[in-house]
């Protein structure tokens, strides 16, 4: 175990899909190390960076001017090259080289899927902090990015409803969260949507049917599609006609505007505990660890809970049987 004095240099990155959310933790880690004297360098474009030695100086005064941001000052990638050993040994060598003593990962659960490659090579410590859209991370109730992607999903559902309503129209607007549901029911409820369709649902198909043979084509009905829901946008739209070929029917898929723009407040402060939590878990003498937020507390998790996915939790599910049933 490495004790507090020995971490004299924590190298730091951003990998997988940008989230809004990365830039405040990248400050918080800045700035808890400046506090205890230690160098943080950033490194580009993920696993990429370490593979390829692409290192900058971070500097806490700097990062506070562009924590406002979406995406990452870093910059991301989703690595190839490092899914190979030679990749890999590339990358333990620039930790090496550059005397790096504690390594923090943010991203999904392919880069902490990737930072347990790297301790079989390495024996740096590392601790992960969950930057994705999806929140679909075990060892966190929320992940960084998720309520600001909720949001925007929010805004844009809003005013998909606006012209729905005038038309009367069908809508299936399709958002994120790859296998996870969560910007689905979360941005469904919250827009009031008719009908939900997750990946972690069994019965929200039924609700759709049922609903929709009733429907009598004098207000808006809106349907919200998890873009990892087995069915797909495409697919519902022909079960519908099935049901109503007369339906007036469109398909609105919000995509990548999910995943930028500025971080929510909680977003903002969600980096900032993170970022503190992880800099002191490495200072501490932890590794293999993940810096969440569990049950309104910042929380550390052995690494290995990310081979679990966080579904959709029952509790939440429920709410479908009420809401679009
Ligand atoms: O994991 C975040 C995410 O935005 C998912 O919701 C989505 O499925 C995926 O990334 C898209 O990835 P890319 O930007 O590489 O196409």
């Amino acid at each position: 175990m490495v004790m507090m004095s020995e971490i004299k240099h924590i190298g730091i990155f951003t990998s997988g899909g940008d989230a809004p959310g990365m830039n405040a933790a990248l400050f918080a880690v800045a700035k808890t190390a400046q506090t205890y004297g230690i160098k943080v360098s950033g490194i580009r474009r993920g696993f990429e960076g370490l593979i390829d030695n692409d290192l900058i100086p971070l500097h806490a005064n700097q990062l506070q001017r562009s924590m406002h941001f979406g995406g990452t000052m870093l910059k991301t990638a989703r690595s190839d090259r490092f899914m190979t050993k030679q990749g890999q040994e590339k990358a333990a060598q620039t930790i090496q080289q550059n005397s790096i003593d504690g390594l923090i990962a943010i991203g999904g659960d392919g880069t902490f899927r990737g930072m347990l490659c790297l301790a079989n090579i390495s024996n740096t410590p590392f601790i992960g902090i969950p930057g994705t859209i999806d929140n679909d991370i075990a060892g966190t109730d929320y992940t960084l990015g998720f309520d600001s992607a909720v949001n925007t999903a929010i805004k844009c559902i809003d005013n998909i409803r606006d012209t729905a309503e005038s038309h009367n129209r069908v809508f299936l607007v399709e958002v994120m969260g790859r296998d996870s549901g969560y910007i689905g029911i979360y941005s469904g409820l919250s827009c009031g949507a008719d009908s939900i369709l997750i990946p972690e649902s069994d019965d929200d198909f039924t609700y759709l049917l049922n609903k929709i043979k009733n429907y009598d084509s004098e207000d808006a009905f809106i349907v919200v599609v998890a873009e990892g829901d087995d069915l797909g946008v495409d697919k519902v739209s022909a079960e519908i006609r099935k049901v109503n070929a007369h339906i007036d029917l469109r398909i609105a898929k919000l995509g990548h505007i999910q995943r930028g723009g500025n971080p929510s407040a909680q977003d903002r402060m969600l980096g900032i505990r993170l970022g503190v939590l992880a800099t002191k878990a490495l200072i501490g003498g932890e590794s293999g660890q993940i810096a969440g937020f569990c049950n309104n507390k910042p929380t550390l998790s052995p690494f290995d809970n990310v081979v679990k996915k966080q579904l959709v939790d029952i509790e939440l599910q429920r709410l479908l049987a009420i809401f679009c049933g």
